[in-house]
């Protein structure tokens, strides 16, 4: 059974930048950001504020927050990863932060340099500071259907992880498929088994699109109940700490096929293609999104 509305959470500007050989410079990434509020979606993760060495392309994050035009009942989230993070965060007038934790070992060392644990205890920090302040905290949980070093990933860890973050207060927990490895059997199971901890509603699903999987697996989620998919316009992005993976599963892709299916997103599919395009010629390169480019072919 389908659902008559979808909540689409766009994470190119972060997810999907961040991963760009070259930074793209800050005024850019505002007017896209820009674009992507005219277009209609609900949530925009606008930037991160993680240590630059780690990752250069997220530095002006804070510029960026201060820039764009906050559209009423559009929310802006950033990723925090620790409490030096969250200051930047709260000096920037944030009111909507993202902490992430992983399933994997090897990745939560190679992504934040810490043990899944640690990583917790330091979130747990994070999230209740945020909590007194005000500003809601999601959670992401990485590499639930795969990691780029250790292969395989325990249905139960992604589940411990999960149940984890939901107990420190994140009011939704995004459960990402890194690598895009996922299979849509495989990712229904591992929903289903997350949503006897934290309930389906609380849910979101983070499909990246590496082996072509993500549509599909979003239709095998969507089947059972999660109504909050996150996405990046125009297909961009990957993780500069899981080798070899893709952009998210594309923008225009998924509100095309809600279009088709009868699924409210409130995106307007031509305006998300434009803010797309806009940002592909700054690339230099054409969109990764099946449906932009057959849009624009038409
Ligand atoms: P560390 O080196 O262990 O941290 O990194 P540290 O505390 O030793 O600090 C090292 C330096 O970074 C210091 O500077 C700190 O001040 C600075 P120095 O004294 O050497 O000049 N620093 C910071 N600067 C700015 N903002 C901060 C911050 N924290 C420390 N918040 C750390 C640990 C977590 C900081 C680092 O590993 C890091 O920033 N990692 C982030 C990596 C990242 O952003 N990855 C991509 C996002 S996750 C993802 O894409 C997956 C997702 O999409 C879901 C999915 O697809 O699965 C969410
Ligand atoms: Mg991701």
């Amino acid at each position: 059974m389908s659902p008559d509305a979808v909540r689409l959470v766009e994470v190119g500007p972060r997810d999907g930048l961040q991963n760009e050989a070259r930074v793209v410079p800050w005024p850019a990434r505002v007017a896209l950001i820009d674009a992507l509020s005219q277009a209609g979606l609900p949530v925009i993760e606008a930037g991160a504020f993680v240590a630059p060495r780690w990752v250069p392309q997220m530095a002006d994050s804070a510029a960026v927050l201060a820039a764009i035009h906050r559209r009423a009942g559009v929310r802006y989230p950033v990723l925090v990863p620790n409490l030096k993070g969250l200051k930047a965060a709260t000096s920037g007038g944030v009111d909507d932060i993202a902490v992430f934790a992983a399933a994997s070992e090897t990745f939560s060392k190679k992504n934040i340099n810490c043990s899944i644990a640690e990583s917790l205890e330091r979130l747990a920090e994070v999230a209740a500071r945020a909590k007194d302040r005000g500003i809601a905290v999601r959670g992401y949980v990485s590499c639930v259907l795969g990691c780029p070093y250790e292969g395989a990933v325990a249905i139960d860890r992604v589940v411990e992880v999960a149940a984890a973050l939901a107990a420190m207060g994140c009011h939704e927990i995004s459960l990402g498929d890194t690598i895009g490895v996922g299979t849509p059997r495989r990712a229904r199971e591992m929903v289903q088994a997350v949503a006897g901890a934290v309930p389906v509603q609380r849910l979101a699903a983070h499909f990246h699109d590496t082996y072509g999987q993500a549509l599909a697996n979003i239709l095998a989620v969507l089947e059972i109940g999660v109504t909050t998919f996150d996405c990046s316009v125009a297909g961009l992005g990957g993780c500069p700490y899981a080798p070899g993976a893709s952009g998210n599963v594309a923008t225009e892709d998924v509100v095309y096929m809600l279009d088709g299916m009868g699924i409210a997103s409130g995106v307007d599919l031509e305006k998300l293609r434009l803010a797309g395009l806009a940002l592909c010629q700054t690339l230099g390169r054409p969109p990764a999104s099946r449906a932009a480019r057959a849009l624009a072919a038409r």
